[in-house]
């Protein structure tokens, strides 16, 4: 072989995956994106950062029922806590949660549910996830936000239905 069509075979071995990668990359994110369902949290509008705990929803933060089966829960994150700290629905339930931080960056992380949300102040993150069996799951932050970091945390209580 001359060296010329050596040369064109070495390139052609690098261009060829180089190429395949991020088609191979895109692809896996169709599926996961269209297939399997699976999305970033939605950024649901802006709010004062200053005035969090003045302004609606998270004046009251808490679970409120929007409609049979579906829960709202409002959750505002600060250092070093989660307010509410622990929220309860039935089983069964789809649960929005809307939250946003009155100081920092904070993150919500709620492994039982496949939610890992950044939460910013000034922004509203909005995440639904549904809760089909019965059980306590802990929430907590996973951005590294001071000295208390580690205490910041919550849960999600869903009761058996009777
Ligand atoms: Cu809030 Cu870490």
């Amino acid at each position: 072989m001359n060296k010329h069509a050596t040369l064109y075979l070495y390139e052609l071995a690098w261009m060829l995956p180089s190429v395949a990668l991020p088609v191979g990359m895109l692809a896996a994110l169709a599926v996961t994106a269209f297939g399997a369902h699976i999305g970033l949290p939605g950024e649901a509008g802006r709010v004062d950062p200053a005035a969090v705990l003045q302004t609606a929803p998270f004046n009251q933060p808490g679970v409120v029922e929007v409609s049979p089966g579906r829960y709202e829960a409002h959750l505002v994150a600060g250092i070093w806590f989660f307010s509410p700290p622990e929220m309860r629905v039935p089983e069964g339930s789809e649960v929005t949660f809307i939250a946003t931080s009155k100081d920092i960056i904070h993150g919500f992380l709620l492994r039982a549910a496949n939610i890992n949300a950044m939460l910013l102040p000034g922004q509203v993150t909005r995440v639904t996830a549904r809760f089909d069996r019965a059980g306590t799951y802990p929430f907590l932050c996973h951005e590294y936000c001071g000295i208390a970091h580690h205490t910041m945390w919550g849960k999600v209580i869903v009761e058996p239905r009777s």
